[in-house]
């Protein structure tokens, strides 16, 4: 619990205090976070603390009014990384409130209190039913940066980002199509950060895809790993929408990209220390890196058109992935390109039965929907956003990120506290 009382400070210490206690945090990721004060003395150092340079990447927004207003807000609005509440209620209150609000919060989202009264039962209880730290007011700026930093930034912490690799069938099915819009789905509906990261560096197309000049992204990261840290990363990623940043191929053939089975763990480790979501879009290749991506990712999404070529090949990732993460579920399997005409085609039913998965989605063939939307370079959800792709797209992002099957809870989330705070 902290509590660093400043009252009997002059401003020039506090800011003295708070200079030194920051000296040595490191930048926080691009994460989401929304705070819901009930006091000036507690909005005004948080107001401060976004603007510090280690939160640049990070969105932080402040609302006036307490936990009953972050209920409210939460009955509509996605759920950030971070919620920061504060509350002047009594502990037992301030408990049944926010066994209210995890009702209306994503089950991942991290929670920090700013409370008013220093009770060690309370502090326990918040612990112990899953919020991130619970601290009691006065907070000085330097507090909330430093509580920011310990629960994204520490090394010891499990990385912010999830990962999810997209891999086709077969060439050619739509995977990089797919994976991109997804992307860019989650960074607009959710207004979380997206880094999509094109593991294609000979022919990949996000660049043209998101309409951005060829840069060297992915490949300055992949030649030289141990110069990529979060700075550097930075570096390397072209912003192409508000929230979605694109690590890109160099799609040239001057050099050849023969990779170790590692090669792209550290990038991918980095992006995800940086930012919530990571989409990787790897080629349809069976290499020892590719293996290597499939194995270590959150989640990995197989796209396949419904041909006996692709049911033989989804079937064979299906298991080795199986085997791979015996520990995980299964890869989730897009079926796209349906109903193409003139071409003879598996049923759904049939091609789904021998792969022991339903589909996540079926994507139907519309070559003039999406070759309008490849050669503009911009993402389907920009050239029609109420059409029936585009909602099935916006679905998958849902779904992808837990918002509608929600899976596994992370240690800590309001998920967690919820569950906790039911069994008392
Ligand atoms: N449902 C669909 N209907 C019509 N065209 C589609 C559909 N999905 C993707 N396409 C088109 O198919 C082509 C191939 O898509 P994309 O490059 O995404 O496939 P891929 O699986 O990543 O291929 P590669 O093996 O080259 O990586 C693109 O021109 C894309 O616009
Ligand atoms: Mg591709």
């Amino acid at each position: 619990m902290s509590n660093l009382a400043y009252e009997s400070e002059t401003r020039e210490s506090v800011a003295d205090a708070d200079l030194a206690a920051m000296k040595d945090l490191r930048p926080v990721p691009r994460i989401s976070i929304q705070a819901f004060c009930e006091t000036e003395s507690v909005a005004i150092p948080i107001e401060r603390a976004a603007e510090d340079r280690r939160m640049t990447k990070a969105h932080l927004k402040v609302h006036m009014g307490g936990v009953a207003t972050a209920i409210e807000f939460y009955q509509s609005a996605p759920t950030p990384n971070l919620i920061i509440i504060e509350s002047r209620q009594e502990p037992k209150q301030l408990l049944d409130s926010l066994r209210q609000l995890a009702e209306v919060c994503d089950p991942n989202t991290k929670v920090v209190i700013i409370g008013h009264y220093n009770d060690v039962w309370l502090y326990r209880e918040l612990i112990r039913s899953g919020v991130s730290e619970y601290v009691v007011a006065p907070i000085s700026m330097a507090d909330i940066v430093s509580v920011i930093t310990a629960i994204f930034v520490d090394p010891e912490a499990e990385p912010v980002g999830r990962s999810i690799a997209f891999v086709g069938a077969k060439g050619g099915v739509g995977s990089s199509t797919i994976a991109h819009n997804v992307g860019w789905a989650m960074s607009t509906l959710f207004g979380s950060e997206v880094v999509v990261a094109d593991l294609d560096l000979a022919f990949g197309t996000a660049n043209i895809n998101f309409d951005q000049d060829p840069t060297q992204g992915m490949a300055e990261a992949v030649f030289a790993p141990e110069r990529i840290d979060e700075v550097y990363l930075d570096r390397l990623l072209a912003q192409c929408a508000e929230h979605l940043s694109l690590l890109a191929a160099p799609s040239t053939l001057d050099r050849v990209y023969d990779f170790d089975a590692d090669a792209f763990e550290q990038v991918i480790d980095i992006a995800q220390r940086t930012a919530p979501l990571v989409v990787l879009d790897v080629p349809h290749i069976w290499t020892g890196w590719s293996k290597s991506v499939l194995s270590h990712a959150d989640e990995v999404v197989i796209t396949a058109t419904p041909e006996l070529a692709n049911l033989r090949n989804s079937k064979n990732l299906v298991d080795m992935l199986k085997k791979l993460r015996p520990n995980d579920p299964p890869p989730r399997l897009i079926v796209n390109q349906a109903g193409m005409p003139k071409r003879p085609e598996i049923s759904v039913t049939d091609f789904a039965e021998p792969l022991g998965i339903e589909p996540v989605a079926v994507v139907p063939f519309d070559p003039q929907f999406f070759g309008n939307a490849a050669n503009n370079g911009r993402m389907l959800g920009e050239m029609d956003a109420q059409h029936a792709i585009v909602q099935t797209i916006n679905e998958l992002a849902h779904v992808l990120t837990g918002r509608i099957e929600v899976k596994a809870k992370k240690k800590g989330g309001l998920g967690a506290m919820l569950e906790k705070l039911k069994r008392k």
